[in-house]
């Protein structure tokens, strides 16, 4: 079976990429990263970050909350220290681009439009900033006006990552979709709040985002409501652990997942996720990825 997929100009090995914010930059395990669709950077900001102070990550049973606050080395940093690197993997790089005005975005795909990076992933879905963020990915028409931005400064891949905290992602989606974007990523993390045993905040940055197994449920009724919705593909986003999980993205409409959560536990979690896919995939006779895609509402859910 042809295990590639195709966003945009990119074409991927196959369908399972690193999440961002959770495998640095492919860098430290090269041997996972190699044999996976791509990975997707930290988040890059046009100046450096140092992020919320600690602590970052709080663990409950259904998964985390993290407060990173996008901690990076900024984008000129970037360019001269980690590019060269990553581009010496055998997967597709994208990088996860984040600002604090609608410019700023487009400043960050120019500066990085002539680097051997193979996408952008715009991150309009921050939880953990007081600017941008996540504020700019619940308005449709700021969604819009990012994208469009960006897509005037690269002709490489451009997928937006969505937020689903308080905003229907259909109409981000669709947003998003209007204003030349490739493809989406959903979901990010949710609004989360985890308080110690006096009762006070425990995180550094107050609130933070939730991801792991408790959000799959959620995440799986966004990306199918929005593959309902808008013709672009959609990379599934969201409690992500094992094949069966990336399957049910899938089935729900997305074209490639992210692993997320599961890698920070699991360095090799990703490759296991793409092994069991593969698999599965041989079991099954499958011949193409078209036959699984979607196939929750062809089976008249
Ligand atoms: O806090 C953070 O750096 C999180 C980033 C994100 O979820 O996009």
């Amino acid at each position: 079976m042809n295990t590639t997929v195709t966003i945009g100009r990119t074409t991927f090995a196959n369908p399972v990429l690193a999440a961002s914010g959770t495998f640095e930059f492919g860098l430290k395990f090269p041997a996972v990263a190699n044999r996976l669709g791509g990975v997707v950077t930290k988040a890059i900001t046009l100046q450096p970050r140092v992020g919320n102070p600690p602590p970052r990550i709080c663990e409950f049973p259904g998964g985390i909350l993290n407060s990173v606050g996008l901690e990076n080395p900024g984008v000129e940093k970037f360019c001269t220290e980690v590019v060269p690197r990553t581009a010496k993997l055998k997967c597709r790089v994208l990088v996860n681009i984040a600002g604090f005005t609608v410019e700023e975005y487009g400043e960050l795909a120019a500066r990085l439009d002539s680097e051997p990076v193979d996408a952008f992933e715009v991150n309009v879905s921050c939880p953990n900033v007081r600017e941008g963020g996540a504020l700019f990915g619940q308005q449709p028409q700021v969604v819009e006006a990012i994208t469009t931005l960006v897509r005037r400064r690269t002709a490489k891949t451009v997928i937006v990552k969505l937020t689903a905290n308080f905003v229907d992602p259909v109409e981000t989606a669709k947003a998003a979709e209007a204003a030349g974007a490739d493809g989406v990523t959903l979901i990010n993390t949710l609004f989360g709040l985890a308080l110690d045993e006096n009762g006070r905040p425990f995180l550094g940055g107050r609130t933070g985002g939730v991801s792991g197994p408790a959000l799959k449920p959620f995440a799986l009724f966004c990306v199918d409501r929005v593959a309902a919705a808008v013709k672009i593909p959609i990379v599934g986003c969201g409690g992500i652990m094992d094949s069966a999980d990336a399957f049910d993205f899938l089935s729900a409409g997305a074209r490639m997942v992210q692993v997320g959560t599961a890698s920070l536990v699991n360095p090799e979690a990703a490759l296991e996720v793409w092994a069991g896919m593969k698999e599965c995939a041989a079991k099954n006779r499958l011949t193409g990825w078209e036959q699984i895609v979607g196939r929750a509402r062809r089976r008249g859910g």
